[in-house]
């Protein structure tokens, strides 16, 4: 499987010819190298319903007759809006053709707020998504506070590749995060989630001298990882 980070939390999983994207802020998103024309997805899954991780789904689900997958709630919200959903919810994983999703927790928001109109729709509880497919797995743990049962994440489902906001304010903070990856055994550990807008900047390079391990790997925007 080839894994591309694009920045913020954008991340681009490419198997069995089939292209996969989570959380496609595209438009607004000063840090990706990604422009909604030249991404295809066939698949986009979502962790929660901020502006910042929605971002271009419902565009490019129409653009490219995608199947986006998230939570019940926002695939309804998103259903509304004329696009194709798989809906799960937590705990819950699905066997797809192009790969096996599990929805985990996350510890976060999930209100899709709509723009100049002092509108929020509710969008269910913010999720981590667990991605399996040719014997690998990748963990994007979505926006989230450190919790405990990243243990148990982990040792349910040995990771090999996790991505883990470090950016603080709104999600872990860099300790924080060091202190997940530890939880989570995860064999490589990339950060996101930073940098973006101002209460987020953080040093990437701070996180990897945290980790216990070593094993932290710093994506620029377009860089990809072979697992
Ligand atoms: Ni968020
Ligand atoms: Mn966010």
């Amino acid at each position: 499987m080839k894994v591309s980070y694009h920045g913020h939390s954008v991340v681009k999983i490419q198997t069995n010819g089939k292209t996969i994207i989570i959380d496609p802020f595209i438009t607004g998103n000063s840090l990706t190298d990604l422009t909604i024309d030249e991404v295809k997805p066939d698949v986009i899954i979502l962790t929660h319903g901020h502006g910042d991780h929605v971002g271009d789904t419902v565009e490019l689900a129409k653009r490219n007759n995608a199947l986006v997958i998230a939570n019940a709630d926002l695939c309804a919200f998103l259903s509304f809006q004329g696009v194709k959903t798989h809906a799960m919810h937590i705990g819950g994983a699905y066997q797809f053709e192009f790969g096996k999703v599990k929805l985990t927790q996350a510890f976060h928001g999930s209100g899709y707020v709509i723009a100049g109109s002092q509108e929020i729709i509710y969008c269910g509880m913010p999720a981590g998504i667990l991605f399996m497919n040719e014997g690998k797995t990748i963990y994007h743990a979505g926006d989230t506070g450190l919790f405990s049962d990243m243990k148990l994440i982990g040792e349910r489902h040995p990771i090999d590749l996790a991505f883990l906001p470090i950016g603080d304010n709104f999600t872990m903070g860099p300790e924080d995060a060091a202190y997940a990856a530890k939880l989570l055994a995860a064999k490589t550990v990339v950060p996101i989630h930073y940098n973006t807008f101002p209460p987020i900047k953080q040093d990437p390079n701070t996180f990897l001298e945290m980790l216990d391990d070593k094993n932290g790997k710093i994506l620029q925007p377009g860089e990809s990882i072979e697992i």
